[in-house]
């Protein structure tokens, strides 16, 4: 059987809202869609789900997160990351979760204070040595044994036909966060500058998150994380190639390599944001993963090439899913045509924004699972 399979299915009730998006999965014993896509099996329609589908976008969120005195504590009891892991799954009919925790965790139990500054953002402490860091590449990921907590907590409740995604932050970009201290334009052009000034202690720096991020993906997957995203977030800021080279694709290639080696299967989808489209085919040839994330609005010819090699996920634009209304409609139904004759995740190109009305996210939901492939090829 082809890309084409199921009939058309009832068109898009304008309005539907919530209720539609609400219901259960179509099948839900079946396989997960996710994983069928992931192995360019045929699929009726192509999976989706949402980065950043947890969290402040939903009000049972921001009311469980006061109860729990904050962010770093909802992450890190595994009752309370599962049970926001599974807010946004109770309320669309996304077909993957993603457990609830974050990049810069790992950092933390590798030695560095972390706090999270109200309305600001994360902030570390000094970086420790890198020999300190070092010590600690193994015995992170039992400091962080809340979130395989989580994901068996998750995956006990999620029906089988709904995936659950594990991840980590890229090596580079928990690395700008741990040089500099903090988030924000000007400090991803401080630790750009870092790197190009000094590319041998970043990438050490680099290499030595690489390896606890195999410990720290390993323990995910054991628990039953299906599927493993690292989220390269600030690969924008490298296009020089051989920096992009030793930054990225090295350590993300030296991540799939370790995680083959300790016998873990599980597809890793890759998500190099924003990096050059030429600079993107090269990991998607080179690192091994076997999906690429693309960032909002890449282009359509990129993604097709790559779907000769690797399955996509992407790329709506998060402001465009914030708006709403026709303009998202039409540009929701143009990404499918354009890549759902190829495996496809739809995705954003980066997180939901947290002023993103509900409706909205519903209004995307019913429109992805109510596509069939064999639309496109009627087209
Ligand atoms: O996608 C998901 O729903 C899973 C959970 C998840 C979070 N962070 C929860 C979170 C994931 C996958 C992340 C990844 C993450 N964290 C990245 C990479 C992806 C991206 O967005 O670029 C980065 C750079 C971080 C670091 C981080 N954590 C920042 C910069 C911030 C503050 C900015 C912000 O959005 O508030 C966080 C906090 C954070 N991580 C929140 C959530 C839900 C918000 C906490 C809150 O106020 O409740």
């Amino acid at each position: 059987m082809g890309w084409a399979s199921a009939p058309r299915a009832l068109s898009l009730a304008a309005g539907s809202g919530l209720r539609v998006a609400m219901s259960p999965p179509d099948n839900p014993g079946a396989r997960p869609l996710l994983l069928r896509a992931i192995n360019r099996e045929s699929v009726e329609r192509p999976p989706i789900w949402f980065m950043r589908q947890a969290g402040r976008c939903l009000p049972e969120y921001r009311e469980l997160r006061a109860k729990a005195g904050g962010f770093l504590n909802l992450c890190m009891n595994p009752q309370t990351a599962a049970e926001v892991t599974l807010q946004p799954m109770r309320r669309f009919a996304y077909d993957a979760a993603i457990v609830f925790a974050d990049i810069l965790t790992l950092p933390m139990a590798m030695g560095q204070h972390l706090w999270f500054e109200a309305g600001e953002g994360p902030r570390f402490g000094p970086l420790p040595s890198l020999e300190s860091l070092e010590a600690r590449v193994e015995s992170a990921t039992g400091e962080l044994a809340c979130v395989g907590e989580a994901v068996r907590r998750v995956r006990a409740e999620l029906e089988p036909s709904r995936a659950l995604i594990g991840f980590a932050g890229g090596p580079w970009t928990a690395a700008t966060y741990m040089l500099v201290g903090r988030g924000g334009e000007a400090a991803r052009a401080e630790a750009r500058a870092m790197a190009l000034a000094d590319l041998g202690r970043v990438g050490h720096l680099v290499d030595i998150i690489a390896e606890a991020s195999i410990h720290y993906l390993a323990m995910q997957a054991e628990a039953g994380a299906q599927a493993l995203q690292i989220f390269e977030s600030w690969a924008e800021v490298l296009p020089e190639p051989e920096v992009f080279e030793r930054l990225v694709i090295r350590p993300h290639r030296r991540i799939v390599e370790g995680l083959r080696a300790r016998g873990v299967t599980a597809p890793v989808i890759g998500f190099p944001r924003g990096a050059q489209p030429a600079l993107v085919e090269r990991y998607a040839v080179t690192t091994g993963v076997q999906v690429v994330g693309l960032g909002t609005d890449a282009p359509r010819e990129l993604g097709l090439r790559l779907q000769q090699r690797v399955a996509i996920q992407g790329a709506l634009d998060p402001e465009l899913l914030r708006a709403g209304g026709p303009a998202l409609s039409a540009r929701i139904d143009e990404l499918l045509r354009q890549w759902s004759g190829g495996p496809y995740i739809f995705n954003l190109g980066h997180g939901v924004l947290l002023d993103t009305p509900l409706e909205h996210l519903a209004q995307a939901v019913e429109q992805v699972t109510s596509w069939r492939n064999a639309d496109a090829l009627t087209a």
